[in-house]
């Protein structure tokens, strides 16, 4: 079982993450959580490079695509093909939204390129948590180079991630991220994929 998170910055995809995991793990499932940018020791390179430095928005796009083509082989393929349910912080849907809706990249030219690097692998089911972002910024973000973008940017993305759950109403569930963690937990385990 192969399960997304998808979101504005700040929409608590890392808590609901954790809980839902602890609750599969108490079944007996075996869990991963996994996320994107930055998983593994190729990953932490590369999420230092787009967090903290300055690249260019096609350096910027290639990267997450390097990232996630090293993530899928490396360890979420291997982990689904084990049994494994990996729940990942982040997947493809996030380089359509802020490198298509946000930075302008053509969405179809994403899609085909976030095929070439997943080979093709798309979640069972993707969680969106959403939430008005300046809500989201007052929960406290990290501070990188991509939380601090404009209000706008963000509202561009909160968009860009309603447009794509409606775009696709079997794969997305649409989370309401401002109700509490206990309802969130529940809302999700009801919508979890068979
Ligand atoms: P991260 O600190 O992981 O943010 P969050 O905790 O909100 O998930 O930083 C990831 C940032 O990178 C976040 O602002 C979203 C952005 N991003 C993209 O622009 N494209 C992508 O393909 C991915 C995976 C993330």
């Amino acid at each position: 079982m192969f399960v997304t998170f998808e979101g504005v910055d700040g929409a608590g995809k890392s808590t609901l993450i954790s809980a839902i995991a602890e609750r599969l793990r108490a079944e007996g499932q075996s869990v991963l959580i996994a996320r994107e940018p930055g998983d593994g020791e190729f990953g932490l390179a590369i999420r230092e490079m787009l967090l903290e430095r300055h690249v260019c928005p096609e350096a910027e796009l290639f990267l997450f695509l390097a990232d996630r083509s090293e993530h899928v082989r490396n360890t979420v393929a291997p982990a689904l093909s084990r049994g494994t349910t990996v729940l990942c912080d982040r997947y493809g849907d996030s380089t359509v939204v802020y490198q298509g809706y946000a930075r302008g990249f053509d969405i179809e030219l994403l899609k085909r390129l976030n095929h070439l690097a997943t080979q093709g692998l798309v979640p069972d089911r993707t969680f969106l948590l959403d939430v008005d972002p300046a809500i989201a910024a007052q929960r406290g973000t990290k501070g990188d180079r991509l939380d601090r973008e404009s209000s706008n940017f963000h509202q561009l993305v909160r968009n860009g991630f309603l447009s794509l759950a409606r775009e696709e109403p079997h794969r997305f569930v649409l989370l309401d991220a401002s109700k509490p963690p206990d309802e969130l937990l529940h809302e999700a385990l009801n919508a979890w994929p068979a």
